[in-house]
């Protein structure tokens, strides 16, 4: 238990948390967005797909209460990191600019406030859609949630599409730089494969985002 205590209290191991907790967050990421996409294809598909998932109860709330812990989790120790960051480097005020050898980028030095929104847009967006109101359809003879039609309204505004547009763009620099940090805490960045990792990274950061703000444009201009 000390030990345990001793290592959230300790800078590297706080890093490893914010790393794999970040890690985790990024897969359910993806799998969200290979999900979301299928309403592009076929809203009878995505409203099938969606009460797939949620009909085994016991699965549903292992994985709800599962992804809860992890963004707490991933929140409380960036806050910690944050602070510690501060107490322990208090002439970063002093030299600020980049210099030409740092990584240093604008959403890298403000994690915190894309945190902040990102943490603001998943609140309004669980109230929209996890806990908003429920329309019902018939497929196939049997009775389910048309999230599809939930979806599908949400976007019929040009502010709300571009409140989706704006929050996932700071997502994606969100990782972008978070995959980065993640790398060089888990002591995964060999020089070797620095150029090899950061096509990947890049390919995943950007294939996730594309495959979100690909949605809220298409069905409102185009439709589905
Ligand atoms: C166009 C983009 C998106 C669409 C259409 C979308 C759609 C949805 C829908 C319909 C649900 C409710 C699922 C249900 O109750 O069955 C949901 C849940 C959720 N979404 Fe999204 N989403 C999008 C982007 C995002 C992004 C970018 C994030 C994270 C930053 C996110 C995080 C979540 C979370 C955490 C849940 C709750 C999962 C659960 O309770 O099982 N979503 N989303």
């Amino acid at each position: 238990m000390r030990n345990c205590c001793r290592f959230f209290n300790s800078s590297i191991g706080l890093k490893i948390t914010m790393a794999l907790t970040g890690m985790l967050l990024c897969g359910f990421l993806l799998l969200h967005m290979l999900g979301n996409v299928i309403i592009l294809f076929s809203p009878e598909a995505y409203n099938l797909y969606s009460f797939k998932l949620t009909s085994n109860k016991i699965f549903l709330y292992t994985a709800e209460v599962g992804l809860l812990g992890l963004a707490i989790l991933h929140i409380l120790v960036a806050i910690k990191l944050s602070l510690h960051n501060r107490r322990s480097r208090p002439e970063r005020y002093q030299n600020k600019k980049n210099s030409g050898l740092s990584r240093r980028t604008w959403y890298s030095s403000n994690m915190i406030i894309t945190g902040g929104i990102i943490l603001y847009f998943i609140v309004t967006h669980l109230l929209d859609f996890r806990f908003g109101e429920e329309i019902m359809t018939v497929q196939n003879s049997v009775t389910i949630r048309d999230v599809a039609a939930s979806v599908i309204g949400e976007f019929q505004e040009m502010g709300d599409v571009i409140f989706y547009v704006v929050a996932i763009t700071l997502l994606m620099f969100h990782i972008l730089h978070g995959l980065r940090s993640a790398f060089a805490s888990l002591g995964l960045e060999y020089p070797r494969y620095e150029k090899s990792f950061n096509v990947l990274s890049k390919l995943f950061v950007f294939g996730v985002s594309a495959g979100f703000i690909v949605i809220p444009i298409w069905i409102y201009f185009v439709g589905v």
